[in-house]
């Protein structure tokens, strides 16, 4: 067997992973090359992030994962007990492992090992991974100054709303960004705004927040329908319909969403500074607001 190269920490390599019903260390966990997500990216992941070791809106974090899984035909193989059981058991490892409260689990199901074929074997188990790493929130200089994004085409393809991993339109999109210093690319589709390479995207216009309609283009982020859920605690306005690229770029404000980021304000975009007046290239009262909602929902919302 290959050690692990170097890059992965030790303390990583060391932690607990869940394959195909073993618990073993990261280091030594081992699928087959013939697996359809090695070899066609064939499979679905879900990412759940854990406070104080309890994991946030599970239900809806399952909902989605059995949504993608009929979507690409692989049978659920675990009853959401049992994804359940095992996560918590994951969860603890990690906790015991590094002392981390605050973590994210990683789940992915693939079709499972076959002979390369692109049509779908009928007769294989998937393959079913789970791991858990410490948090890596936004920093406290990112949540005081606000991030930079870049703007490009959305290039990828057409079934966003599959949290599939083949990943490389996303991993090419996030990687424009990264080799300009900024922490996210907004995707563009025919003028109009689907989301970003790794997380949902929202603009704020005459104090309301909005956000691109559910579709096939892009992902239903699980904070799509929390943050409707904080828009109507806090009486924020709140809607999903089209945002068209000029809508974005004269935004009052620009927020991301997703699983670590939870809500993060976008305070530059292609160089320039969001926004207008005072709070031009700051992060706005809307995102303050549901920065703090969503530090409330956290622990009664997590199970
Ligand atoms: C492409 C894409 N869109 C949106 C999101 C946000 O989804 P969630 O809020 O469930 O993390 C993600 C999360 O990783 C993503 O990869």
């Amino acid at each position: 067997m290959n050690p692990l190269p170097s890059a992965i920490p030790a303390a990583s390599a060391d932690s607990l992973c869940y394959l195909n019903g073993d618990y073993t260390r990261l280091a030594d966990a081992r699928v087959s090359v013939l697996d359809r997500g090695f070899m066609f990216g064939d499979g679905v992941y879900e990412v759940l992030p854990v406070y104080d070791r309890r994991l946030f809106r599970f239900d809806e974090h399952m909902a989605r994962l059995e949504r993608s899984l009929a979507k690409v035909r692989i049978t659920a193989p675990l009853t959401r007990e049992d994804w359940l059981a095992r996560m918590r058991r994951l969860v603890a490892a990690q906790h015991e492992h590094s002392g981390a409260t605050d973590q994210l689990v990683y789940l992915q199901v693939t079709r499972g090992v076959a002979l390369r074929e692109h049509t779908m074997p009928t007769d294989i188990e998937p393959t079913v991974f789970m791991m858990c790493s410490p948090a890596k929130p936004p920093t406290p200089e990112q949540r005081h100054a606000g991030v930079a994004c870049i703007s490009a085409r959305d290039f990828r393809w057409e079934r966003g709303d599959i949290k599939s991993i083949s990943l490389l339109g996303n991993v090419l999109a996030r990687q424009m960004s990264a080799d300009k210093g900024a922490v996210e690319t907004l995707l563009f589709r025919d003028g109009f705004l689907t989301e970003a390479a790794a997380s949902n995207v929202w603009m704020v216009k005459e104090g309301a927040l909005i956000g691109p309609p559910k579709s096939e283009l892009l992902l239903e982020g699980v904070r799509v329908d929390l943050l409707a859920e904080l828009c109507e605690e806090c009486g924020i306005g709140y809607s999903l319909r089209p945002v068209s690229e000029g809508e974005v770029f004269s935004a009052d404000e620009l927020l991301l969403s997703s699983a670590m980021k939870e809500v993060l304000a976008v305070t530059r975009l292609d160089g320039e500074l969001v926004g207008h007046g005072a709070l031009r290239g700051k992060p706005g009262p809307v995102y303050a607001r549901l920065y703090e909602a969503y530090q409330r929902a956290k622990p009664a919302q997590s199970i």
